[in-house]
């Protein structure tokens, strides 16, 4: 267990980024617990280690919702429409609505911490990529932007981490470029789900109130 011991509550650990962040957490014997909204499956992923599991579906708020802040000192967000095609109203419902609920319950459960949200960097550039991804998931552009204007207004303390294009990698291959700016998400920006883990996890760990949105993707290759 880490000197400090604080507690992370993760909601979208189940699958992708936030299943990665968390068996990095687990791995260094940081406390976690979860937000999962199908128990059987949590209970295959984290049964055997000492992760408290919550059962709720982020679109139907429940009380567990709240109390699945009470003793957190870190949040980190990754829950998304699964990456595949999504109607517009099932992406408004999770990426805005789900969002929202999340912010309520912490808000009233009286959540003091840090509150990392993962995103997708280039909602604010038009590119090929964003087109395609506008196709496959009407509205994204729209309703990530108004979750991120949410967050804004929460008066939570929060990391925003706005990743390049998926892949699936180790970390540490290659080096992470971090900048303070959007940029349109291209093939060439570029980042493994594991590097925007190790991202998340040091947002999360950032002790001061001072608010951070970050663009991450793996800077090109020395020629
Ligand atoms: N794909 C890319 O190239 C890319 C690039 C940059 C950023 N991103 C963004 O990064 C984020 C994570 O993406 P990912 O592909 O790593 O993760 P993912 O595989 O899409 O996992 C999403 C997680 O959210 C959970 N979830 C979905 N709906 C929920 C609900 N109603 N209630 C509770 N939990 C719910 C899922 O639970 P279940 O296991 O039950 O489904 C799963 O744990 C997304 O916001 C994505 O847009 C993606």
């Amino acid at each position: 267990m880490s000197v400090q011991s604080a507690k992370t509550l993760i909601i979208g650990a189940t699958a992708g980024t936030g299943l990665i962040t968390a068996k990095k957490l687990i791995q260094q014997n940081e406390p976690v617990r979860i937000i999962a909204r199908n128990r059987l499956k949590a209970v295959q992923l984290f049964g055997t280690s000492n992760t408290e599991i919550v059962i709720c579906d982020i679109t139907k708020p429940n009380d567990a919702l709240r109390d699945a802040f009470k003793g957190i000192q870190r949040v980190i967000y990754t829950a998304a429409v699964p990456p595949r095609r999504a109607s517009e109203e099932e992406i408004r419902q999770v990426d805005f609505e789900g969002f929202n609920n999340v912010l309520a319950a912490a808000k009233s459960a009286g959540f003091k911490g840090r509150f990392v949200y993962l995103t997708t960097m280039g909602l604010n550039h038009s590119s090929f990529l964003m087109k395609i991804l506008g196709m496959i998931k009407p509205g994204i552009v729209q309703w990530r932007l108004a979750a991120i204007e949410a967050l804004r207004d929460s008066g939570l303390t929060y990391s925003i981490v706005r990743a390049g294009l998926f892949k699936n990698a180790t970390a540490g291959k290659r080096q992470v470029a971090s900048l303070e700016e959007d940029r349109p998400l291209t093939m060439g920006t570029a980042i493994s789900r594991n590097d925007t883990a190790g991202v998340l996890i040091q947002e999360s760990t950032k002790t001061d109130s001072r608010n951070s949105d970050v663009v991450v993707y793996w800077q090109k290759k020395a020629s």
